[in-house]
């Protein structure tokens, strides 16, 4: 990190291509959303059940250019009034990391404005928090390749305190889904099949919820679906849909309310693609009442992969003065850092 390049800068433009969704978003640094573009490629792995990297990549470098395009005019923001670049470095697949970084940097170049390296498990992370003061808190990030527990003490300083052994819980909902026959990815499938289905009627492991420490292992539930199937009939799909998702939500809903009691904190946030789920969000919401917390949830068009929570990062750090050098490469296995 360098110090200092600008003063104050008003917008910046953030560049989001770790996986599968080519994102591109305009954030001002009264935390406006100006503009936030996600062409996703859903359609395009879907066919192979799961992101091929270099189909990825080469569909980052197409769309990368008419988005930001497309940003810049809905935002009615020209070009230059652009006053710093950001772009996800890690963790995320290498070929379509180097996509975004590569056009970030090479904006920077052009125009002699900064540019922010930024790690998306913060975006993830800080996105219940867009455009607000990141408070004290216990933050539970669910996405498709992590599932962790970090306390937030003070702004850019985190603590992780535990995260998935195996599977993240993206990573269980998909796995379960391909095996149950349903369309990739298999999260919001089992979600929507689960809203009149019974959660009770199938037994799943509720695996780790009494260990006193804060990880978490999907691995063994999957497999429990798995040795469910030879026994059902294709009208039980639902029910195994409902039954599956609320062993997953025991477990994520206890140990991050269990968290929040161990460290003192009265705020929670929840955040990653799993954060869409609406039995996450209704349970979170009723045993956050129950025990007096008070809950931020990632507003749904954040909870996936976005840019608007890269944008909202690289701004607080401006804020700090913080600011990434050009040399800084992309690191497919980053881990959350405080700053
Ligand atoms: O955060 P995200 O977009 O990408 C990663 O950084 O991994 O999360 C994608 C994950 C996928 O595993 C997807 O199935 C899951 O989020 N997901 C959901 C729902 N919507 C997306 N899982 C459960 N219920 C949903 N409604
Ligand atoms: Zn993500």
């Amino acid at each position: 990190m360098v110090t200092g390049c600008v003063e104050k800068p008003r917008l910046v433009l953030a560049l989001e291509t770790s996986c599968d969704e080519t994102a591109v978003a305009i954030v001002s640094e009264k935390g406006e959303l100006l503009a936030s573009e996600v062409s996703s490629q859903i359609d395009l792995h879907a066919q192979y059940g799961g992101v091929v990297p270099e189909v990825a990549s080469r569909r980052h470098l197409t769309q990368l250019k008419p988005l930001i395009r497309t940003a810049l005019s809905k935002a009615s923001v020209a070009f230059e009034q652009i006053d710093a670049f950001a772009a996800t470095t890690g963790p995320g697949l290498a070929t379509s990391l180097m996509v975004g970084v590569s056009a970030a940097k090479a904006m920077a170049v052009s125009t002699q404005k900064p540019y922010l390296a930024v790690n998306h498990m913060e975006g993830h992370l800080l996105s219940p928090f867009f455009g607000v003061d990141v408070p004290p808190s216990i933050a539970l990030v669910v996405s498709g390749g992590h599932t962790m527990l970090v306390e937030i003490e003070v702004p850019n300083s985190y603590r992780l305190l535990g995260q998935t052994v195996d599977d993240a819980a993206g990573e269980a909902f998909d796995k379960v889904g391909k095996l149950l026959g349903l369309p990739y990815p298999g999260g919001p499938q089992i979600d929507r099949l689960a809203a009149t289905a019974n959660p009770s009627r199938f037994e799943f492991p509720r695996s780790m919820l009494k260990s006193e420490d804060y990880n978490f292992s999907f691995s063994g539930l999957k497999t429990a679906v798995r040795y469910m199937l030879p026994k059902i009939v294709p009208e039980d799909v639902p029910d195994v849909c409902a039954s599956f998702q609320e062993a997953v939500m025991d477990v994520l809903v206890s140990k991050t309310l269990r968290a929040a009691s161990a460290t003192g904190k009265k705020i929670v946030s929840v955040s990653g693609g799993v954060s869409c789920n609406r039995r996450l969000r209704a349970r979170f919401t009723q045993e956050c009442a129950r025990q007096g917390l008070e809950l931020f949830l990632a507003d749904p068009k954040l909870c996936t992969d976005n840019a608007a929570m890269i944008g909202w990062v690289a701004m607080e750090r401006i804020k700090a003065g913080l600011f990434s050098d050009l040399s800084a490469d992309i690191d497919p296995n980053l881990r959350l850092q405080s700053a």
